[in-house]
């Protein structure tokens, strides 16, 4: 993919796997919107690689406030006029890992939901018409592992025994049946969707008190991002991946 001329926006950009998105991004020559629901935590993330000479500029998405992510659209649409690539990356982990399954508020399942599936997908709606004015529009959903209902079935499977955050399992589930149906009715759009695991990285939502959790360096926990991001139009649709491995729903 010729990746000079391509205009992208990256969701929760302000720190971790996003802000690390849009840095991978930008130093292919992708221009990057790196988006945060803070203007000023955005502008001060932004600042940070332009200075390294990244073509990359801030702007606000809360993508719990649609009147936030209608701003944005248009925004786009007069600097930009269309969108070549979506990350749909904002995400958070709420959930009381010693409450269990049952013991979690509706609260809790509500904020989650909120954030994790239905402000991605009030963020792709909005955004969609001018992805559909991309020669070659490309969807990155970030979901997890977790939210793989195969891998929660198979008792062999290392994710077997994590059944304790269900709000945020069962909202990552949630995302990968939204990619399956999005990506049908766009399978003759050239607009391509897919969905990845970002593996298991070194960010704040992995952090708890002085301990830091995660096994990747941010670094890699983009690469999935980044990789399907700028697949070429033989590259996949409709696929759940972690780097090049196909992982099962
Ligand atoms: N880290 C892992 O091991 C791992 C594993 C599997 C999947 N993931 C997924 O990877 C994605 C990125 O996670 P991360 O580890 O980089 O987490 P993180 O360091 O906690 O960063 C999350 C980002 O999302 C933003 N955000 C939260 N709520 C938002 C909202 N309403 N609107 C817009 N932005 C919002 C945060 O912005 P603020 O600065 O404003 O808070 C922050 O920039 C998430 O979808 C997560 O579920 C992570």
């Amino acid at each position: 993919m010729n990746t000079a001329s391509k205009i992208a926006l990256v969701t929760g950009a302000t720190r971790g796997i996003g802000f690390e998105t849009v840095k991978q991004l930008a130093e292919t020559g992708v221009h990057v919107l790196l988006a945060g629901r803070s203007r000023e935590r955005a502008v001060e993330a932004a600042l940070k690689l332009q200075s390294q000479g990244l073509p990359v500029e801030a702007i606000v998405l809360d993508v719990t406030d649609t009147a936030t992510i209608a701003a944005a659209a248009k925004e786009i649409e007069q600097r930009h006029g269309r969108l070549d690539i979506l990350v749909n990356n904002a995400g958070i982990f709420a959930d009381d890992a010693t409450k269990g399954v049952s013991g979690q508020s509706l609260d809790t399942w509500r904020t989650t939901f909120d954030t994790n599936l239905f402000g991605l997908i009030d963020t792709t709606q909005a955004l969609l018409p001018l992805l559909r004015k991309s020669q070659a529009g490309r969807i990155v959903n970030v979901s997890s592992l977790l939210g793989s209902l195969s891998e929660h079935q198979n008792p062999a499977s290392f994710i077997y025994e994590f059944k304790g955050v269900p709000s945020y399992n069962v909202s990552k589930s949630a995302v990968n049946a939204w990619a399956i149906h999005l990506a049908h009715e766009l399978k003759d759009s050239g607009i391509k969707v897919n969905t990845i695991h970002p593996g298991y990285v070194k960010t704040e939502m992995n952090k708890a008190g002085d301990e830091q959790g995660g096994e990747l360096e941010v670094a890699d926990g983009a690469r999935t991002s980044v990789r399907l991001a700028l697949i070429d139009n033989d590259g996949p649709t409709g696929g759940y991946f972690y780097f090049d491995q196909v992982l099962p729903w």
